[in-house]
This record gives structure tokens, sequence and C-alpha cells, in this order.
């Protein structure tokens, strides 16, 4: 089984490493150049973004091939939109001629710092509760279950993602301020190598996900958003190190 995946702050790093089998980074796969993905199952492991799979993640599917009998989609997700993504995942597959054979999803600390209190977010968001959804998704995963999250969902509007996206992406922005520690954390976590450090402070390039690795994890506190919610508290998944996310998007 391979597990292809994409995180910022680790929640889907944490899925993929219970769920086991060989784990594939999709910003390496990208960096290496590999689009032939051949297994017996295949599953794909994302946060949503915006209601919907991030970039990096649908243009990974869009361009690559894969071969397998059972393919799988988990998505994590701190609010709404997950049936979402998966409408528009399946139907990139189905273009593929190829049908999901499993789609669900869990609900974990959401992470996107201009709507959501990381504090509030970290007490309100149930360990227990999220191991449990991660124990029942491997224990369908491997009886190789054919299931689809099925929940009426307030982003069960058309077109939802593009409208969110180019509101949010419009709205919010990241702020580089004073104290950088020159550590490279931000960059190496970026999984774009989106940030150059040759001046004085970091700067964020044009080719921005807004995954907000980079502001969770400088520990100086130097990246803001504009109007966010809590200017202070970060989050990373604490069963995750940061040196796993930095191996797993580091494009440098
Ligand atoms: C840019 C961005 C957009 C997001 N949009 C959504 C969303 O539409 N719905 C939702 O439930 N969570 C949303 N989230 C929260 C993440 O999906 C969630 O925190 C996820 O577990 C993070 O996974 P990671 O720790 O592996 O990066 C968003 C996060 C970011 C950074």
């Amino acid at each position: 089984m391979k597990i292809l995946y994409f995180t910022s702050t680790g929640n889907n790093l944490y899925i993929a490493k219970q769920l086991g089998g060989e784990l594939l980074s999709i910003p390496q796969l990208v960096k290496d150049n590999i689009y032939d993905i051949e297994d017996e199952a295949i599953g794909i492991v994302f946060p949503v973004f915006y209601a919907n799979a991030p970039k990096i993640v649908r243009e990974f599917i869009e361009k690559a091939s894969f071969k397998t009998d059972y393919l799988f989609l988990i998505a994590s997700y701190g609010s709404d939109g997950d049936q979402n993504a998966f409408r528009i995942l399946k139907k990139t597959f189905k273009k593929k001629g190829l049908e999901v054979s499993y789609s669900n999803s869990v609900l974990m600390v959401d992470n996107y710092l201009p709507m959501f209190d990381m504090k509030e977010e970290k007490e309100i968001k149930d360990d227990s509760e999220i191991d449990k959804q991660i124990k029942t998704i491997k224990n369908d995963i491997e009886s190789r279950k054919e299931y689809h999250l099925k929940k009426r969902s307030v982003s069960d509007i058309p077109f939802i993602e593009k409208v969110l996206e180019s509101t949010m992406t419009k709205r919010f922005h990241i702020i580089v301020g004073d104290g950088c520690s020159d550590c490279k954390v931000c960059a190496r976590i970026c999984p774009k190598g989106n940030i150059d450090l040759s001046g004085a402070k970091p700067a964020i390039g044009d080719d921005c996900l807004f995954c907000l690795g980079c502001v969770h994890h400088c520990k100086e506190n130097v990246f803001t958003i504009n109007d966010e919610k809590n200017s202070q508290e970060r989050y990373s998944n604490p069963n995750v190190k940061v040196s796993e996310i930095i191996r797993s998007n580091n494009v440098l």
C-alpha cells in the first residue's frame, strides 16, 4: 500500500503514519518528478483547504497516473468542506478512468489562523475522538471496505470552493515582522521552496499556498496574518516532530 500525503502542521502525517504502508510526501514526489504511482492499494491523505484539496494535491493528481485496485481518499479538516473536497477529487479521478473505493475524514484542529483561535481549537478537538476515527478508517482500509462518507454540509453549494478561495486569498495575507533568528525552519518547511532568506528578514515569494507551515512553526512569531483571530498561539500536531514535517516538505 502506498499513502501519498500532504501536511503543513502535521495532522495528515499523523493520520498517514497510523494507516501504515509506504508513505510518500506529495511535495517530494513533485520535487523528484515522480508521477507514476502503482500499488495494489493507493491512498491520498490531505487537509481540506477552502472546501477543496490544496492546490499542490490537486495539481499532482491531475498530472499523475495511478494504477491500483483500491483507491482511497482521507481528509483531515477543522470545520467543514470535506465532502466537497471528495466530490472534486472523485471527479478528477473519474476523468482518468478511476473510481475511488473509499472516502472518509477526520475532524482535527483547524489550523486556519485567519478564522480560528488555536488555543480554543486545541481545547475543543478531542484527541481520543481523533484516534477513534483514525482507527475506524485503518480497519476499513485493511479490509478494503467500499464506503463513502455521506453527510449534509453547509458547503454543499456549487463552486463554494472557488468563492471561498478567491475571497479568502484576497482578504488575508502573511506579514513578515522582525525578530528572525535565522533558524531557517520557515524556508525548509515551505512545500514550494518559496521563502528567500538572503535578506534581513524572510521574504515570501509569489508561489505561496497559504498552507501556513511557516507561520505555525516560527518560534519567534515573525509571521502574522493581517486581521487574524489570535496573533500569538500557533499549532503543530503534538504527535509529529517538526523535523518530520520538514523532511516531508523541504524542496530546497
Ligand atoms: C488555507 C487553508 C484553508 C483551510 N480550509 C479549510 C476548510 O475549508 N474547511 C475545513 O474544515 N478546514 C480547513 N482548513 C483547516 C485544515 O484542513 C486542517 O486544520 C487540517 O487538519 C490541517 O492539516 P495538516 O496539519 O496536515 O496541515 C484550512 C486550512 C488552511 C491552511
